[in-house]
């Protein structure tokens, strides 16, 4: 039996969220911008859907907007925020999700805006107070930091950077695809502009996600060619995928405190093994922190060995689905730009394991013993 701890990468279908979409497959499948009774149907269930996540985010319907995933959603918000506000300073980091990162890095070789890079401290977290200095010395900017990152799992304070954004007139984008699901967000509370999420980090389907996108804060549409989602986002909607994302949030809504409790012990207990086990062992960025980094995401570093280079392909061999990324920058293998920004010297190993409701405190016993083993250390 595989041993799956890639659920940072994607997570499995709930069957519950499999069986809210099997109608739409099959018997419902009407246009919703149909006016006839077939598209009203499934128009109906679109915008229950919408409406069931904007009451798990205290916000309003018309603040969701449906995408097809993560990527564009950061793209439209990033893009659309700049051109709307006519904005030419953009305040990230070096650690983005290649979702934001690219496309700030294509903005700025275009000549669009002037990137700055916020400082970072030593375990990855932002310098709130170099921060505030960008802000104060570029007003009215765009602020892109996401919630968690997805490879080391540190998570940032987005109520307090919200709060300085709020100070210096900035608008504030949050790539929260790696915490929509996992964490409550109070968007009443948390005056954020726009933020993103995938469905299927969440035991949702593919290609789906949503953009939120404050009222008093809009943004012209990304892609155009028709009037769904409110002439937000051309394109014919994605129904069985929407009903999916919005049943799978439901479920993640009502059993969050369980799963947090649940998930959080087995990084608990894979910290713990792994201590015992791998003399040297150590975690990237603030991950071993149960309380400033994502309960589902694990980054181990390994003492500086041969035998690194092929860990992932011989956990891979031993049954056992995890992720690397290493700070190696030899050209044979793309390495992590996460990792290579905080580690640059770096030559130990790296393996992200991330977990779900669905893993077993067996399944972290079996990966430690495998990975001692393959570390060449006895268990
Ligand atoms: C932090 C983060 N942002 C964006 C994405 C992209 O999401 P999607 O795969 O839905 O395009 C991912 C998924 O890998 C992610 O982890």
């Amino acid at each position: 039996m595989r041993i799956y701890l890639d659920n940072a990468a994607t997570t499995p279908l709930d069957p519950d969220v499999f069986e809210a979409m099997k109608p739409f497959m099959l018997e419902d499948f009407g246009n919703p911008s149909s006016t006839h009774a077939h598209g009203r149907k499934v128009r109906a269930a679109i915008e229950s859907a919408r409406k069931k996540i904007a009451e798990l985010l205290n916000c309003t319907p018309g603040e969701i907007i449906f995408t097809s995933g993560g990527t564009e959603a950061d793209n439209a918000i990033i893009n659309s925020s700049i051109s709307t506000y006519g904005i030419r300073h953009v305040i990230s980091s070096p650690i983005e999700h290649h979702a934001v990162e690219s496309t700030l890095h294509n903005l700025q070789k275009q000549g669009v805006i002037q990137l700055h890079h916020v400082s970072l401290d030593n375990k990855g977290h932002v310098d709130m107070s170099h921060l505030e200095e960008l802000l104060k010395a570029n007003p009215h900017a765009l602020v892109s930091l996401m919630h968690a990152n997805n490879e080391i799992g540190n998570v940032l304070d987005i109520e307090q950077v919200a709060s300085l954004c709020e100070k210096y007139t900035a608008y504030f984008h949050s790539d929260t695809v790696q915490t929509i699901g996992h964490y409550r967000h109070d968007l009443q509370k948390i005056k954020i502009h726009g933020l993103t999420a995938a469905a299927h980090k969440f035991h949702g389907p593919k290609g789906v996600g949503f953009m939120f996108i404050r009222k008093d804060k809009k943004i012209q549409p990304f892609v155009h060619g028709g009037a769904q989602e409110r002439n937000m986002r051309g394109g014919t909607e994605n129904v069985y995928g929407i009903v999916g994302l919005a049943k799978a949030l439901e479920i993640a809504y009502r059993e969050m405190d369980e799963h947090e409790r649940y998930i959080k012990s087995l990084k608990a207990r894979m910290i713990e093994k792994l201590r015992t086990t791998i003399p040297g062992v150590e975690f990237h960025g603030d991950s071993e922190n149960l309380d400033r980094s994502l309960y589902t995401v694990l980054n181990v570093s390994l003492p500086e060995s041969d035998e690194n280079e092929m860990l992932l392909f011989n956990l891979d061999l031993q049954g056992i689905s995890a992720s690397g990324g290493s700070a190696c920058s030899s050209g044979a293998a793309q390495g992590s730009h996460v990792l290579a920004a905080l580690y640059p010297q770096s030559k130990r190993g790296a393996i992200r394991f991330s977990f779900s409701k669905y893993n077993k405190p067996e399944d972290i016993d079996v990966a430690v013993k495998v990975l001692s083993e393959l570390c060449k250390i006895p268990a």
